[in-house]
């Protein structure tokens, strides 16, 4: 496979410089640019009329030191109170589209269907009306880690029963905002939401159940997700006719010798295990989990004395009840890694996604660092991710939904290397479409402004618009960066 790549991709290139006056080298016409967010790490107002406790509220207030400064979003970014601030200030940067997220405990207290609470309708109506004024899409994430604390109680993403819940949110935002929200992205980053909750204790609720409760999350997700997209297909589409999709984030994993073979084995299995495990049942012909997974999982699982495989199965009612269901296909993406065979190929006694993976990750050297150690730059990195993806599931329709750069608590509003960085991948995303073809029709800059990092608090800074922590109105400023994502946007070339 990998070889195939990148013979295709040295025969695109001859292929695009020896007609290089044919081609267009500015992002087409129809293709769009926004800048993302996500509710808890920028709205604040945490315990305002009605709102219940997510995860993210009760794990920050109980365990403060899991946070790296001892944060929480109680205020955030106060995006809450401040919709024409936000307004006014995308409107700078001309996006054509505004990526955020619903807080589900704002607008289901209890998560009861009948519990409606007025004023979560109320602030995302008044957000959603106030972009639709300015010429500013929404773009909505119905999931971006707010689960109510009460389902967490039943077990959260690993309980079967937040399948049903989950889609009694999705009706409440289809039914109360999508007359005017056309794009919909039902859950952000499944790998995330289950490697770093259940393996690593990286994101809320922080738990210990290595190999075992991830994948039990990640196969809930998947029902989740296909629960109500067919929802949206059965009862919102004919009226409403928006698209909805799945927003996965992926590095593009590089072998560490592209000449050994063992390391090619590597990149491969840790692009199944990563991306294709949400992605082939969604997004590939045949559906269900990648069979690298499947194998090499059961396996294991037989061999550390399981009765069933520790990957849970779909029965096939449930592979096709899965598969195909997406419009669009979201991707986040930051960084890259080398991969090669870990030296223990055989299953641990304590079972554990490492294990099962046998992959080291490192970053290349050469690749510069930013200020999260696991994110290093390498922009070629998203072009292949893009054709992989091409290649892989047939060409389909890709919204980047998140791409950006961390930088430290210390920076200045002279960003240079978040600029350098969106100038690298953003060229590489246009070379995807216009030398290889691939079917890439929006771009989101994450982040729009400075916001709560998670378990990193506020040491880290992603914004095109600098928060000043310290200010109660936690004044924003545009940074260098602001302005030059204004002007691709409004030259549409780099
Ligand atoms: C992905 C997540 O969706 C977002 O919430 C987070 O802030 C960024 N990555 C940066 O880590």
């Amino acid at each position: 496979m990998y070889l195939k790549l990148i013979f295709f991709l040295c025969v695109n290139v001859i292929l695009v410089f020896g007609h290089k006056g044919n081609r267009n080298i500015v992002f087409p016409d129809s293709f769009k640019f926004g800048a993302a967010t996500s509710s808890y790490q920028i709205e604040g107002a945490w315990n305002v009329s009605g709102k219940s406790e997510s995860v993210w509220d009760y794990y920050a207030h109980t365990f403060p030191e899991w946070i790296k400064d001892g944060s929480n979003g109680d205020i955030a970014c106060d995006s809450y109170n401040q919709i024409d601030v936000d307004i006014a200030n995308l409107k700078l940067l001309n996006v054509n589209f505004y990526r955020f997220s619903l807080n589900w405990p704002r607008i289901l207290p209890s998560a009861r269907i009948s519990d409606l609470n007025p004023d979560g309708l109320r602030y995302y109506n008044e957000l959603i009306n106030k972009l639709i004024d300015n010429g500013i899409e929404p773009m909505i994430t119905l999931y971006h880690w707010e689960l109510p604390q009460s389902i967490q109680d039943l077990g959260g993403w690993s309980n079967r029963l937040v399948v049903d819940y989950f889609v009694h949110f999705a009706r409440v935002a289809f039914e109360e905002f999508g007359d005017r929200v056309k794009t919909w992205i039902t859950i952000n980053e499944p790998f995330s939401i289950c490697s770093m909750s259940y393996e690593e204790q990286f994101l809320a609720p922080f738990i210990h159940s290595e190999g075992v409760g991830t994948y039990q999350c990640g196969h809930n997700l998947l029902l989740a997700h296909a629960a109500a997209y067919h929802l949206y297909q059965d009862e919102f589409r004919a009226r409403q006719g928006g698209e909805v999709g799945f927003t996965m984030e992926n590095p593009w994993h590089v072998p560490l010798d592209p000449n050994n073979p063992d390391d090619i084995i590597a990149a491969e299995r840790a692009t199944n295990f990563h991306f294709d495990w949400f992605a082939n049942p969604i997004y590939s012909k045949d559906g269900d989990y990648p069979p690298s997974m499947r194998t090499r999982i059961d396996n294991y699982s037989s061999l550390q004395g399981y009765a069933h495989s520790r990957l849970p199965t779909f029965t096939p009612e449930e592979v096709d009840y899965i598969r195909g269901t997406a419009d669009f296909l979201g991707l986040n993406h930051y960084t890259s890694h080398l991969s090669t065979l870990s030296e223990n190929q055989t299953p641990d006694d304590n079972p554990s996604y490492d294990n099962d993976l046998g992959v080291v990750l490192t970053a290349d050297p050469a690749w510069n660092q930013t200020a999260r150690d696991t994110f290093t730059v390498y922009p070629h990195g998203l072009r292949l991710l893009l054709n992989y993806i091409k290649e892989t599931y047939d060409n389909p329709k890709v919204y980047i939904t998140e791409n950006g750069y961390a930088g430290f608590q210390n920076e200045t509003l002279n960003d240079q290397e978040r600029i350098w960085y969106y100038q690298g991948y953003l060229t590489s995303v246009l070379e995807a479409i216009e030398i290889d073809e691939c079917n890439v029709q929006s771009y989101t800059a994450w982040s729009f402004m400075d916001n709560y990092e998670w378990s990193d608090g506020y040491t880290l800074r992603f914004g095109m618009f600098y928060v000043d922590f310290e200010d109660p109105k936690r004044k924003r400023t545009p940074k260098d960066s602001a302005y030059v994502y204004q002007n691709i946007i409004n030259r549409r070339y780099l």
